[in-house]
């Protein structure tokens, strides 16, 4: 068997130090963190204790847990976004609340859909209470999550801002659903384009880290909301959700321990990842027939054949091809930034935050 080839996404950084969330995020954490608890006191059957589990709050047993669950990337952006417009961040609680849920629902049934064990360096729930259970509580968390939003009144936004805020997480969360399912679907596929990935990723992870900057603006302003931004802010996040998902298949192949994950999963599922997009199209000659037979294989890939996927990859530069796809947007995306008049150091936010994303290695 070959040698693992060197990981090009650590050896770019000379310290080999995982470069730390954005200091904005800290700002909102324990807002979002007691809002977020909130939604599942009180209730009391066990199927919230899985919840609790997922979030980080509980081991499998109900004890107490460090385990930190997610970033919580998406209602920090959605707090984020209602600062930016000068908003008032208390109006946005509901609607964050109901983004973590609706991702943190996603995960579980990804976790499944992907067949992956580990997650956040645990357990996922279909490995531990099978795979009936992960999508009834799925399912219930999403409940959970539109539960949330229905509190937007309660928060102070107007009846019509509120029912739109809610039509729009629904529409956003069914574009999600939409990419998921195109996801699955080109696990069999023989060929995928860029053009087709392109329009699959904008789905099952653009559409919500969209939703989270432009619910987060829509919702806040107290004399309503502010179209031009809200459309602005729209804009910026469906192209942060595209960088946020490209470096996240390069972790898939090139990550390290700190995403949580045993990394190789996307190659063993012939996952249809940037990586493999990439491979499968530039590849030529007898290497593209091998690579063409290795896809076809039934079932999941054998060591073996995942280290011959990842030694063409390193031929074909693979690895920088997906980190140059993500700084080009990035360098728009930017622009687009600077260009808008956004309150306090948002801007100034936002840049850190698409220079994170770029880099990021959990
Ligand atoms: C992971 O998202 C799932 C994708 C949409 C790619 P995050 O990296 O934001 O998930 P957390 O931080 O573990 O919640
Ligand atoms: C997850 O995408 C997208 C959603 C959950 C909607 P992936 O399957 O690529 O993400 P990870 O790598 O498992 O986090
Ligand atoms: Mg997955
Ligand atoms: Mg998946």
């Amino acid at each position: 068997m070959n040698p693992t080839p060197p990981n090009p996404a650590q050896s770019s950084s000379p310290t080999n130090k995982a470069p730390s969330l954005p200091i904005f995020f800290s700002r909102y954490q324990a807002r979002i963190d007691e809002a977020l608890r909130a939604e599942l006191l009180g209730r009391e059957s066990d199927i919230y204790d899985i919840h609790r589990y997922y979030m980080g709050w509980q081991e499998i047993d109900g004890s107490d847990s460090n385990s930190t669950g997610g970033k919580r990337m998406r209602p920090t952006l959605a707090m984020l976004a209602a600062d930016a417009v000068g908003g008032d961040l208390e109006r946005a609680i509901p609607i964050a609340v109901a983004l973590e849920y609706v991702h943190n629902f996603s995960l579980i049934h990804d976790d499944l859909e992907d067949m992956d064990l580990v997650r956040h360096h645990r357990p996922t729930v279909w490995a531990v209470w099978g795979e009936s259970t992960a999508i009834v509580s799925g399912n219930a968390m999403l409940k959970i999550a539109d539960a949330a939003a229905r509190k937007l009144r309660l928060a102070g936004v107007d009846d019509s801002v509120a029912l739109e805020a809610e039509a729009e997480l629904t529409t956003h969360y069914l574009k999600m659903m939409e990419g998921q399912y195109l996801d699955i679907s080109f696990e069999t596929e023989e060929s995928v384009t860029v053009e087709q990935y392109l329009d699959m990723i904008e789905r099952k992870t653009g559409a919500l880290i969209e939703a989270s900057i432009y619910l987060g603006s829509l919702v806040a302003p107290r004399l309503g909301p502010d179209r031009r931004k809200a459309t602005a802010l729209k804009a910026i996040g469906h192209d942060l959700g595209r960088i946020f998902q490209i470096r996240d298949d390069v972790l898939g192949v090139w990550g390290g321990e700190e995403t949580g994950k045993p990394v190789g999963a996307d190659i063993k599922r012939k996952k249809k990842a940037l990586p493999a997009v990439h491979a499968l199209s530039t590849s030529t000659g007898a290497t593209a027939r091998r690579l063409q037979q290795i896809f076809r294989t039934e079932g999941d890939l054998e060591e073996e054949d995942v280290h011959v996927v990842l030694e063409v990859m390193e031929n074909l530069g693979t690895h920088d091809y997906c980190q140059a796809m993500a700084e080009r947007r990035w360098v728009v995306c930017k622009q687009m930034i600077e260009s808008l008049e956004l309150s306090g150091c948002a801007a100034t936010e936002f840049t850190e935050l698409g220079e994170f994303l770029l880099v990021r290695e959990s």
